[in-house]
Protein backbone atom coordinates (compact mmCIF):
# COMPACT_ATOMS: atom_id res chain seq x y z
CA UNK A 1 0.00 0.00 0.00
CA UNK A 2 1.35 3.54 -1.07
CA UNK A 3 -0.54 5.65 2.00
CA UNK A 4 1.52 5.79 4.79
CA UNK A 5 -1.22 4.76 7.57
CA UNK A 6 -2.85 8.06 7.30
CA UNK A 7 -5.58 7.92 9.60
CA UNK A 8 -7.24 11.35 9.39
CA UNK A 9 -10.79 9.03 8.65
CA UNK A 10 -10.89 7.85 11.95
CA UNK A 11 -9.94 10.71 14.08
CA UNK A 12 -13.12 12.96 12.05
CA UNK A 13 -15.10 10.02 11.91
CA UNK A 14 -14.71 10.34 16.10
CA UNK A 15 -14.57 13.99 16.40
CA UNK A 16 -17.93 14.38 14.40
CA UNK A 17 -19.49 11.72 16.83
CA UNK A 18 -18.23 13.47 19.81
CA UNK A 19 -19.93 17.24 18.15
CA UNK A 20 -23.32 15.44 18.27
CA UNK A 21 -24.59 12.23 17.51
CA UNK A 22 -26.52 13.18 14.89
CA UNK A 23 -23.70 13.73 13.08
CA UNK A 24 -21.95 10.16 13.27
CA UNK A 25 -24.64 8.58 11.06
CA UNK A 26 -28.31 8.81 12.70
CA UNK A 27 -30.81 6.38 11.47
CA UNK A 28 -33.17 8.70 9.17
CA UNK A 29 -35.14 9.34 6.34
CA UNK A 30 -32.39 9.21 4.12
CA UNK A 31 -30.79 5.85 5.27
CA UNK A 32 -34.41 4.20 4.69
CA UNK A 33 -34.36 5.46 1.33
CA UNK A 34 -31.42 4.23 0.82
CA UNK A 35 -32.12 0.92 2.06
CA UNK A 36 -35.43 1.21 -0.23
CA UNK A 37 -33.82 1.31 -3.31
CA UNK A 38 -30.52 -0.62 -2.85
CA UNK A 39 -32.89 -3.56 -1.63
CA UNK A 40 -34.65 -3.11 -5.28
CA UNK A 41 -31.62 -2.89 -7.29
CA UNK A 42 -29.60 -5.63 -5.35
CA UNK A 43 -32.37 -7.67 -6.06
CA UNK A 44 -32.10 -9.00 -2.25
CA UNK A 45 -33.44 -12.17 -0.81
CA UNK A 46 -34.42 -12.52 2.57
CA UNK A 47 -31.42 -14.34 4.68
CA UNK A 48 -28.72 -12.50 1.76
CA UNK A 49 -25.60 -12.05 3.28
CA UNK A 50 -24.64 -8.31 3.13
CA UNK A 51 -20.99 -6.52 3.85
CA UNK A 52 -21.03 -2.71 4.75
CA UNK A 53 -17.20 -1.71 3.84
CA UNK A 54 -16.82 1.70 6.09
CA UNK A 55 -20.11 0.84 7.61
CA UNK A 56 -19.88 4.06 10.09
CA UNK A 57 -22.42 3.81 12.69
CA UNK A 58 -24.59 1.07 10.85
CA UNK A 59 -27.21 3.13 9.94
CA UNK A 60 -27.23 0.88 6.77
CA UNK A 61 -26.40 -1.89 7.84
CA UNK A 62 -29.41 -2.03 11.27
CA UNK A 63 -31.89 -1.32 8.67
CA UNK A 64 -30.45 -4.49 6.39
CA UNK A 65 -30.68 -6.59 9.32
CA UNK A 66 -34.07 -5.30 10.56
CA UNK A 67 -35.63 -6.26 7.38
CA UNK A 68 -34.02 -9.78 7.31
CA UNK A 69 -31.05 -9.58 5.91
CA UNK A 70 -27.92 -10.77 7.55
CA UNK A 71 -24.93 -8.30 7.49
CA UNK A 72 -21.98 -7.93 8.78
CA UNK A 73 -20.75 -4.23 9.47
CA UNK A 74 -16.61 -3.52 8.89
CA UNK A 75 -14.89 -0.24 10.06
CA UNK A 76 -11.61 1.27 11.09
CA UNK A 77 -13.23 3.18 14.05
CA UNK A 78 -13.44 1.22 17.22
CA UNK A 79 -15.36 4.49 17.99
CA UNK A 80 -18.04 4.25 15.47
CA UNK A 81 -18.61 0.61 15.95
CA UNK A 82 -19.48 1.20 19.04
CA UNK A 83 -22.07 4.14 18.25
CA UNK A 84 -23.15 1.08 16.13
CA UNK A 85 -23.76 -1.71 18.84
CA UNK A 86 -25.48 1.08 20.87
CA UNK A 87 -28.15 2.40 18.23
CA UNK A 88 -28.78 -1.65 17.65
CA UNK A 89 -29.36 -2.04 21.66
CA UNK A 90 -31.79 0.90 21.24
CA UNK A 91 -33.54 -0.84 18.83
CA UNK A 92 -33.43 -4.24 19.65
CA UNK A 93 -31.59 -4.61 23.14
CA UNK A 94 -30.05 -7.88 23.67
CA UNK A 95 -31.23 -9.70 20.64
CA UNK A 96 -28.72 -10.70 18.41
CA UNK A 97 -27.98 -7.78 15.17
CA UNK A 98 -25.23 -7.10 12.79
CA UNK A 99 -21.63 -8.72 12.92
CA UNK A 100 -19.35 -5.31 13.75
CA UNK A 101 -16.10 -6.09 12.82
CA UNK A 102 -12.74 -4.06 13.29
CA UNK A 103 -10.52 -3.41 10.04
CA UNK A 104 -9.22 -2.21 7.12
CA UNK A 105 -11.77 -2.35 3.48
CA UNK A 106 -8.51 -2.72 1.90
CA UNK A 107 -7.69 -6.09 3.48
CA UNK A 108 -10.70 -7.07 5.24
CA UNK A 109 -10.32 -9.53 7.47
CA UNK A 110 -13.82 -10.99 6.80
CA UNK A 111 -13.99 -14.07 4.16
CA UNK A 112 -17.82 -14.34 3.51
CA UNK A 113 -18.80 -15.53 1.30
CA UNK A 114 -21.07 -12.38 0.92
CA UNK A 115 -24.39 -11.86 -1.79
CA UNK A 116 -23.99 -8.36 -1.44
CA UNK A 117 -20.82 -5.62 -0.90
CA UNK A 118 -21.94 -2.17 -0.24
CA UNK A 119 -20.24 1.12 0.97
CA UNK A 120 -21.91 4.13 1.31
CA UNK A 121 -21.46 8.24 1.88
CA UNK A 122 -17.21 8.84 1.74
CA UNK A 123 -16.31 5.53 3.15
CA UNK A 124 -14.94 4.64 -0.60
CA UNK A 125 -13.19 7.33 -1.87
CA UNK A 126 -10.66 7.91 1.05
CA UNK A 127 -7.64 6.84 -0.38
CA UNK A 128 -4.53 8.65 -1.89
CA UNK A 129 -3.80 6.08 -4.66
CA UNK A 130 -6.39 4.35 -7.02
CA UNK A 131 -4.42 1.09 -6.28
CA UNK A 132 -6.03 0.98 -2.93
CA UNK A 133 -9.12 1.74 -4.08
CA UNK A 134 -8.69 -0.89 -7.00
CA UNK A 135 -7.91 -3.59 -3.88
CA UNK A 136 -11.18 -2.82 -1.83
CA UNK A 137 -13.22 -3.62 -5.03
CA UNK A 138 -11.10 -6.54 -5.70
CA UNK A 139 -11.02 -7.67 -1.91
CA UNK A 140 -15.30 -7.00 -2.28
CA UNK A 141 -15.15 -9.31 -5.45
CA UNK A 142 -13.06 -12.22 -4.11
CA UNK A 143 -15.63 -12.12 -0.98
CA UNK A 144 -18.92 -12.56 -3.14
CA UNK A 145 -20.73 -15.66 -4.30
CA UNK A 146 -21.04 -16.42 -7.80
CA UNK A 147 -23.34 -13.82 -9.09
CA UNK A 148 -23.24 -11.66 -5.96
CA UNK A 149 -23.44 -7.77 -6.31
CA UNK A 150 -21.69 -4.85 -5.83
CA UNK A 151 -23.01 -1.37 -4.07
CA UNK A 152 -20.89 1.77 -4.03
CA UNK A 153 -22.08 5.06 -3.71
CA UNK A 154 -19.65 8.22 -4.26
CA UNK A 155 -20.04 11.58 -5.13
CA UNK A 156 -20.98 12.80 -8.84
CA UNK A 157 -17.37 15.58 -9.84
CA UNK A 158 -19.77 17.13 -12.29
CA UNK A 159 -21.86 18.43 -9.53
CA UNK A 160 -19.70 19.07 -6.77
CA UNK A 161 -17.14 21.26 -9.39
CA UNK A 162 -20.15 23.38 -9.43
CA UNK A 163 -21.18 23.50 -6.06
CA UNK A 164 -18.15 24.49 -4.01
CA UNK A 165 -19.68 26.74 -1.38
CA UNK A 166 -19.11 28.00 2.45
CA UNK A 167 -21.89 27.62 4.63
CA UNK A 168 -22.13 28.43 8.08
CA UNK A 169 -25.05 25.88 10.21
CA UNK A 170 -26.26 27.88 13.17
CA UNK A 171 -26.65 25.37 16.72
CA UNK A 172 -29.90 22.83 16.04
CA UNK A 173 -29.06 22.20 12.33
CA UNK A 174 -25.83 19.90 12.76
CA UNK A 175 -24.82 20.28 15.49
CA UNK A 176 -26.99 20.52 18.59
CA UNK A 177 -25.44 23.50 20.41
CA UNK A 178 -22.26 24.80 18.14
CA UNK A 179 -22.25 26.34 15.39
CA UNK A 180 -20.13 24.83 12.35
CA UNK A 181 -18.52 26.70 9.16
CA UNK A 182 -18.24 23.77 6.31
CA UNK A 183 -16.57 24.51 3.33
CA UNK A 184 -16.29 22.32 0.09
CA UNK A 185 -13.58 22.88 -2.30
CA UNK A 186 -13.08 20.83 -5.58
CA UNK A 187 -9.68 19.96 -6.66
CA UNK A 188 -9.96 18.97 -10.31
CA UNK A 189 -6.11 18.52 -10.64
CA UNK A 190 -6.22 15.66 -8.39
CA UNK A 191 -10.30 14.74 -9.12
CA UNK A 192 -11.16 15.01 -5.51
CA UNK A 193 -13.13 17.25 -2.97
CA UNK A 194 -11.83 18.67 0.20
CA UNK A 195 -14.46 19.05 3.12
CA UNK A 196 -13.60 21.72 5.16
CA UNK A 197 -15.29 21.98 8.88
CA UNK A 198 -14.52 24.13 12.38
CA UNK A 199 -17.04 24.07 15.19
CA UNK A 200 -17.30 26.76 17.43
CA UNK A 201 -18.99 25.85 20.77
CA UNK A 202 -19.44 28.40 23.79
CA UNK A 203 -16.01 30.38 24.26
CA UNK A 204 -13.97 27.52 23.60
CA UNK A 205 -11.00 27.55 21.07
CA UNK A 206 -12.61 26.71 17.25
CA UNK A 207 -12.10 23.07 16.40
CA UNK A 208 -10.85 22.14 13.44
CA UNK A 209 -11.82 18.80 11.91
CA UNK A 210 -9.02 16.89 9.99
CA UNK A 211 -9.98 18.16 6.31
CA UNK A 212 -12.28 14.92 4.57
CA UNK A 213 -10.76 14.45 1.02
CA UNK A 214 -12.61 12.00 -0.99
CA UNK A 215 -12.21 10.68 -4.57
CA UNK A 216 -14.43 11.98 -7.16
CA UNK A 217 -14.42 10.03 -10.46
CA UNK A 218 -15.98 10.45 -13.42
CA UNK A 219 -18.71 7.35 -14.07
CA UNK A 220 -16.38 6.08 -17.00
CA UNK A 221 -13.05 6.08 -14.98
CA UNK A 222 -14.88 4.49 -12.23
CA UNK A 223 -16.95 1.63 -14.31
CA UNK A 224 -13.05 0.86 -15.83
CA UNK A 225 -11.95 0.52 -12.20
CA UNK A 226 -15.07 -1.62 -11.35
CA UNK A 227 -14.52 -3.52 -14.49
CA UNK A 228 -10.71 -4.01 -14.00
CA UNK A 229 -11.57 -5.71 -10.32
CA UNK A 230 -13.09 -8.24 -12.32
CA UNK A 231 -16.88 -7.72 -12.13
CA UNK A 232 -19.16 -7.22 -14.98
CA UNK A 233 -22.94 -5.62 -15.74
CA UNK A 234 -21.03 -2.12 -14.07
CA UNK A 235 -24.17 0.61 -14.08
CA UNK A 236 -23.95 3.96 -12.58
CA UNK A 237 -27.39 5.39 -11.29
CA UNK A 238 -28.00 9.11 -10.43
CA UNK A 239 -29.61 10.34 -6.91
CA UNK A 240 -32.26 12.81 -7.49
CA UNK A 241 -30.49 16.06 -5.80
CA UNK A 242 -29.94 15.16 -2.63
CA UNK A 243 -32.86 12.55 -2.35
CA UNK A 244 -32.70 8.59 -2.99
CA UNK A 245 -34.99 7.85 -6.33
CA UNK A 246 -37.64 6.04 -5.92
CA UNK A 247 -36.47 3.87 -8.77
CA UNK A 248 -33.26 3.61 -10.43
CA UNK A 249 -32.58 7.07 -13.15
CA UNK A 250 -29.44 8.07 -15.28
CA UNK A 251 -27.31 9.79 -13.73
CA UNK A 252 -28.00 13.93 -14.34
CA UNK A 253 -24.51 15.30 -14.23
CA UNK A 254 -25.86 19.04 -12.76
CA UNK A 255 -28.24 17.72 -10.65
CA UNK A 256 -27.35 14.49 -8.92
CA UNK A 257 -25.28 14.87 -6.14
CA UNK A 258 -24.00 11.17 -5.73
CA UNK A 259 -24.02 8.49 -7.82
CA UNK A 260 -24.17 4.74 -6.98
CA UNK A 261 -22.15 2.46 -8.85
CA UNK A 262 -23.37 -1.53 -9.37
CA UNK A 263 -22.12 -4.19 -10.52
CA UNK A 264 -22.24 -7.97 -10.17
CA UNK A 265 -19.31 -10.36 -9.41
C1 LIG B 1 -18.54 9.16 6.16
S1 LIG B 1 -18.47 7.68 7.08
C2 LIG B 1 -19.80 6.75 6.32
C3 LIG B 1 -20.32 5.69 7.24
C4 LIG B 1 -21.50 4.88 6.72
N1 LIG B 1 -21.18 4.16 5.50
C5 LIG B 1 -22.73 5.73 6.53
O1 LIG B 1 -23.19 5.89 5.41
O2 LIG B 1 -23.22 6.25 7.54
C6 LIG B 1 -17.03 6.86 6.44
C7 LIG B 1 -16.60 5.68 7.28
O3 LIG B 1 -15.55 4.98 6.60
C8 LIG B 1 -14.68 4.48 7.60
N2 LIG B 1 -13.38 4.16 6.96
C9 LIG B 1 -12.48 5.00 6.43
N3 LIG B 1 -11.42 4.34 5.96
C10 LIG B 1 -11.65 3.03 6.18
C11 LIG B 1 -10.92 1.85 5.90
N4 LIG B 1 -9.72 1.88 5.33
N5 LIG B 1 -11.47 0.67 6.22
C12 LIG B 1 -12.69 0.61 6.83
N6 LIG B 1 -13.42 1.72 7.14
C13 LIG B 1 -12.91 2.91 6.82
C14 LIG B 1 -14.60 5.60 8.61
O4 LIG B 1 -14.12 5.15 9.87
C15 LIG B 1 -16.06 6.07 8.65
O5 LIG B 1 -16.80 5.41 9.64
Amino acid sequence: MSTPEPTWWTTRAAAMAAIDPAFAGEIDRLAEDQVDLAERLLRLQPGDRALDLGCGAGRHAILLQERGYHVTGLDLSGEVLELARAAWQRRHGAEAGPRWVQGDMREPSVMGPFDVVMSMDAAFGVFQDDAEHLAVLVGAAERLAPGGRLLVEVPNPYFWARHQHTRHYPPGSLAADAHIVRTYRFDADLGRIEDHLTVFRGGAEPLELPVQWLRAWVPTELKALVLAAGFQDVRVVGMDGWRVPAQARPLDPANSAFMWVLARA
